[in-house]
C-alpha cells in the first residue's frame, strides 16, 4: 500500500516553499516539457490518459473537463479562456489544500501554468479563503518568485505563450467553494450558485469558457507530465488512480495528512496514524467530510476511492476522515454539523434556507432530551424535502449526517429522549469540526 509520495514529497524539505527548493527537486520540469515537447491538445490527451479525477469532491475526470473548453475559437474577437483555482477549502474536516499551498505552493503554480497552456488560457485566478492569511501571503510570495523566474508573464520560458496568475482572497463563505458561486464572488457579486446549464466550460468567469479545478487536482498534473500518464494510472484503482491526501482528524493517535494511493482503507490509514486513541473504539467516521454520509466500524475495509465509497453508500468527497470513538455522541456531532450548514446556507432556495434552520431546532430538542416521538420522522421528512430539491449540493450535503446517523444510530437518538439528555458524559468535547 505505501507508495512514493507525489503531492507531499517535498513537504519535509527545509524551506520547502521556496522556488530554489522546488527547482532543486525537479520543479517546473513538467511545464518545460509541456511547452517544448507537447501541443496543448497533447497535454489534454495525457491528462485524459492518466484518468486523473478532480479532488474537489465530485471526482469529475480532469482531462475531460479540460477538453470541454471550446478550442480553435481563440483569436481576434474570440472570448478569452480562464482557469480558476478553487482554493476555498472549507468543508468541515477538510484540511489538505491549505497545507499543500503552505508547504509547496510551486506545485500548484506549475499545475496552473500547465493547465493554462493546455486550455489556452492566458489568465488564471486562485480563489483562496481569506481566513487563511498565512496561505494568501505565501501564495503571493511564490507567484512573485515564479514571475521573476519567467514561469509566468509574457513569453513564458521563451515559448511565445503568455500566462498570468492572480491571487484573490475570498471573504470566507463555504458556499463560495461551489464553483459557480465562486465565479460570482470573483466577479464581485454576492456568492450564490448559478443555474446550470450553461456550465462554466462555456459560460464561466465573465461569461467566458472557464475551467474550475481544485488545488490538489492541479498539483497532481506536473507528475503526470513528467512521469507519464501510464505511471500515474498505475497507482491505485483503475478508475480512480493516483494518490490522495487523506486528512485524519479526531480520535486518532496521530492526526494529520497521510498521502496514500486512492483506494486505501481506513483500517490501513489507522495503522499509519497509530490507531484510535488508547482505551477506545471506533464508533463513526466520515469518508470525505461532513457532507458525506457517515460510516461505522463495518466500513473499515471499504477502499477509499470514488466508486468503492459510492458503492458502500457514501461519497469519497474530500478524503476528510473525521474519526469519532465510543465516547462521542453522534446526535451532538450531527447537531454541530447541521448548525454549520444552517449558518452557511446562502438563502437562495427555500428547501435549504428554511430546512436547515428547522433541522437545527429539532436536533437541539433531541440532543437535550426534550424531543418527541414524531421528531425523528419530521427530521427525516425535512431531509427528504431538501435532498434533490435544493438549488445546489450544499442542501443535499446538509442532509447526509442526519440521514446516515439515524440509519446507524437510531437507538442513540431514542436513548436521548428516554434518558432526558445525552446518555454519554454530559460535558464531552465535540470534534465535529464545524467552523
Ligand atoms: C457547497 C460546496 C462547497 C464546495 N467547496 C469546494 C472547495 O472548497 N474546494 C473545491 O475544490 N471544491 C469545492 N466544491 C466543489 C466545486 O463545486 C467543484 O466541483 C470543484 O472545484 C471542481 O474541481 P475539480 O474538478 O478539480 O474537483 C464545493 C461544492 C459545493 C456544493
Ligand atoms: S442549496 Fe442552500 S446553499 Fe445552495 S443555493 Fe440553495 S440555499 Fe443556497
Amino acid at each position: 500500500m505505501p507508495t512514493t509520495p507525489m503531492l507531499t514529497a517535498r513537504w519535509a524539505e527545509k524551506d520547502s516553499w521556496l522556488l530554489s527548493t522546488y527547482e532543486r527537486l525537479g520543479g517546473y520540469d513538467g511545464l518545460r516539457k509541456a511547452l517544448t515537447e507537447m501541443t496543448p491538445d497533447e497535454v489534454i490527451a495525457e491528462v485524459k490518459a492518466s484518468s486523473l479525477r478532480g479532488r474537489g469532491g465530485a471526482g469529475f475526470p480532469t482531462g475531460m473537463k479540460w477538453s470541454f473548453i471550446p478550442q480553435g475559437t481563440e483569436g481576434q474577437g474570440a472570448k478569452p479562456h480562464y482557469l480558476v483555482v478553487n482554493a476555498d477549502e472549507s468543508e468541515p474536516g477538510t484540511c489538505r489544500d491549505v497545507p499543500l499551498m503552505l508547504a509547496d505552493p510551486h506545485a500548484l503554480l506549475e499545475g496552473i501554468a500547465i493547465a493554462c497552456y493546455a486550455v489556452r488560457a492566458k489568465e488564471a485566478f486562485i480563489y483562496v479563503r481569506g481566513e487563511v492569511p498565512h496561505v494568501v501571503r505565501r501564495l503571493h510570495a511564490a507567484v512573485a518568485e515564479a514571475y521573476a523566474a519567467g514561469y509566468f508573464g509574457t513569453d513564458v520560458l521563451g515559448s511565445g505563450v503568455d500566462i498570468n496568475v492572480v491571487v484573490h482572497a475570498g471573504a470566507g463563505a463555504y458556499i463560495c467553494g461551489e464553483e459557480t458561486a465562486l465565479l460570482d464572488s470573483l466577479e464581485g457579486y454576492r456568492g450564490q450558485p448559478r443555474l446550470k446549464p450553461p456550465f462554466p466550460a462555456t459560460h464561466g468567469l465573465y461569461g467566458c469558457p472557464t475551467v474550475v479545478n481544485n488545488v490538489g487536482t492541479l498539483a497532481s498534473v506536473p507528475p503526470i507530465i513528467t512521469g507519464g500518464a501510464a505511471a500515474f494510472a498505475g497507482i491505485g484503482p483503475e478508475k480512480s488512480p493516483g494518490t490522495s491526501i487523506y486528512s485524519l482528524s479526531g480520535r486518532v493517535t496521530r492526526p494529520g495528512q497521510y498521502e496514500a494511493p486512492m483506494g486505501t482503507t481506513l483500517r490501513e490509514l489507522l495503522e499509519m496514524a497509530g490507531g484510535i486513541r488508547e482505551g477506545h473504539e471506533l464508533k463513526f467516521w466520515t469518508p470525505g467530510g461532513s457532507s458525506t454520509p457517515m460510516f461505522t466500524q463495518e466500513h473499515l475495509d471499504v477502499p477509499l476511492d470514488f466508486d468503492s465509497v459510492a458503492a458502500a453508500g457514501s461519497l469519497n468527497g474530500t478524503s476528510a476522515l473525521m474519526v469519532f470513538d465510543d465516547s462521542d455522541c453522534v446526535v451532538r456531532a450531527t447537531l454541530k454539523w447541521t448548525e454549520f450548514y444552517a449558518h452557511e446556507s446562502c438563502g437562495k432556495c427555500t428547501p435549504c434556507r428554511e430546512g436547515t434552520y428547522w433541522m437545527v431546532q429539532i436536533l437541539e430538542r433531541l440532543e437535550h432530551g426534550t424531543g418527541t416521538d414524531e421528531d425523528l420522522d419530521t427530521l427525516l421528512d425535512t431531509c427528504d424535502n431538501i435532498n434533490g430539491r435544493s438549488f445546489c449540493a450544499l442542501g443535499d450535503g446538509a442532509t447526509s449526517p442526519i440521514v446516515s446517523s439515524i440509519q446507524y444510530f437510531r437507538d442513540e437518538y431514542v436513548a436521548h429522549r428516554t434518558h432526558g439528555g445525552c446518555p454519554l458524559a454530559a460535558d464531552q468535547p465535540v470534534l465535529a469540526g464545524a467552523h
